[in-house]
């Protein structure tokens, strides 16, 4: 088949990147190996930029994001045995909206599908050819196991950490800069009320804990763990205790726990982001710890910067914003990628760490919340940099 651009990954920046394209008039075909009910049921992250919530909201990607979505106006930082608040209205006159990205996806096939657009489950890539020519290609197996090509102008990889399309945009499938993290978090589902009015993030003796929510009756709670744990290990009772010792001063709402999982860290940055007719967005192109919640907001701001640069390219042959594309997207990749490295640092504990290692982490909590231009770069960097209008 033939399209104009080939899209990989139904994730947030595949879908929001073809709804997008389409307000402009672009065709697309947007693929996914999984299948619909998977996509729209797997937890992930629940916290959306002032950014990500407007593009939403304005493009009509996303009617329910305001109406269901809840608007934050802070979070608590909780470190020896008190809780700090930082103000995010009163910092930088922004917030951020607690809205799962499971229901962002939600609302975004479901706008995809009553367009009447191209989107496809169960439908593997195998590879890309020709990324540097006029008409690149992507192999594909369909959802039958017969073998698919759609050959496109362009060929977008939004597919994810394990991308396929990186191979033919940095030369190699694992290209790129990495760091890894002695840790990981454990996350929990449960029916309870929520503990707090805001999120919780705690760093404590035992590791570090975040409170998060996701309804009046639902709650998300991660702790910091061994990489290497066996989630079902863990009695109910356990779970409870590892995440009670994690925020003193605090009493947590328990209730049953009816999803657990280990999330790994990673820090990663693909050694580049476009070759002649392909480019990557997403976790394709970077992937950060979960700790600050960008992960699905930085594939938003790099889908804001290729849709535009994809209009010009495709419908004017202005070349100007592609070939500006990944040194634009790279500001803020790094941005965020310093963000999360450093909300991680600052809140958890690492294996071995001394008691220098840990007087200094309180000394650098006290100088963020102890000063509104410490407390103001969190508040910055949390609600999101603006985004390109
Ligand atoms: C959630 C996850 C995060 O990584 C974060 O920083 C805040 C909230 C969540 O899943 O609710």
């Amino acid at each position: 088949v033939r399209t104009r651009v080939a899209i990989i990954g139904a994730g947030p920046a595949g879908l929001l990147l073809a709804h997008l394209l389409d307000a402009a008039g672009i065709e697309s075909i947007v693929v996914d190996a999984r299948s619909r009910e998977q996509i729209e049921t797997t937890i992930r992250a629940g916290i959306l930029e002032q950014g990500t919530v407007e593009t939403l909201a304005e493009t009509g990607a996303s009617a329910r994001v305001l109406a269901e979505g809840h608007r934050h106006d802070g979070i608590e930082l909780r470190f020896d045995g008190a809780g700090y608040r930082i103000d995010f209205a009163g910092l930088v006159g922004r917030a951020v909206w607690l809205y799962p990205q499971h229901e962002v996806l939600r609302d975004l096939i479901a706008a995809r599908l009553a367009a009447g657009q191209d989107l496809r489950f169960g439908v593997r890539a195998e590879r890309v050819e020709d990324a540097s020519g006029a008409r690149p290609r992507v192999i594909l197996t369909d959802a039958d196991g017969q073998p698919l090509t759609i050959e496109a102008d362009f060929v977008v990889g939004a597919d994810g950490s394990r991308s396929v399309v990186r191979e033919a945009v940095t030369g190699s499938s694992t290209g790129g800069y990495f760091r890894e993290y002695p840790f990981a978090w454990f996350g929990i589902l449960c029916e309870a009320p929520p503990s707090a009015p805001e999120l919780i993030y705690s760093n404590s003796p035992d590791g570090f804990a975040l409170i998060s929510q996701r309804s009046e009756s639902v709650q998300r709670m991660y702790f910091q763990c061994d990489p290497e744990v066996d989630a079902a290990s863990f009695s109910e009772a356990e779970l409870w205790d590892a995440l009670q010792r994690r925020v003193p001063g605090t009493t947590l709402r328990e209730g049953p726990i009816f999803q657990r999982d280990v999330l790994r860290f990673r820090s990663f940055v693909a050694h580049e982001l476009r070759r002649g007719r392909a480019a990557l967005v997403g976790d394709a192109a970077h992937t950060v710890p979960p700790t600050g919640a960008k992960g699905m907001n930085l594939a938003v701001a790099d889908v804001r910067l290729l849709a535009p640069a994809l209009q010009a390219l495709l419908l004017e042959g202005d070349e100007r914003l592609i070939d500006a594309f990944a040194e634009t997207a790279l500001e803020r990749i790094w941005k965020a990628q310093h963000f999360s490295w450093w909300m991680t640092s600052l809140l958890h504990v690492a294996p071995g760490a001394s008691e220098f290692d840990r007087r200094r982490q309180l000394g650098e909590l006290r100088s963020v919340v102890g000063s509104a231009h410490g407390a103001a770069y969190l508040a910055e960097a949390y609600t999101g940099w603006p985004l390109a209008r």
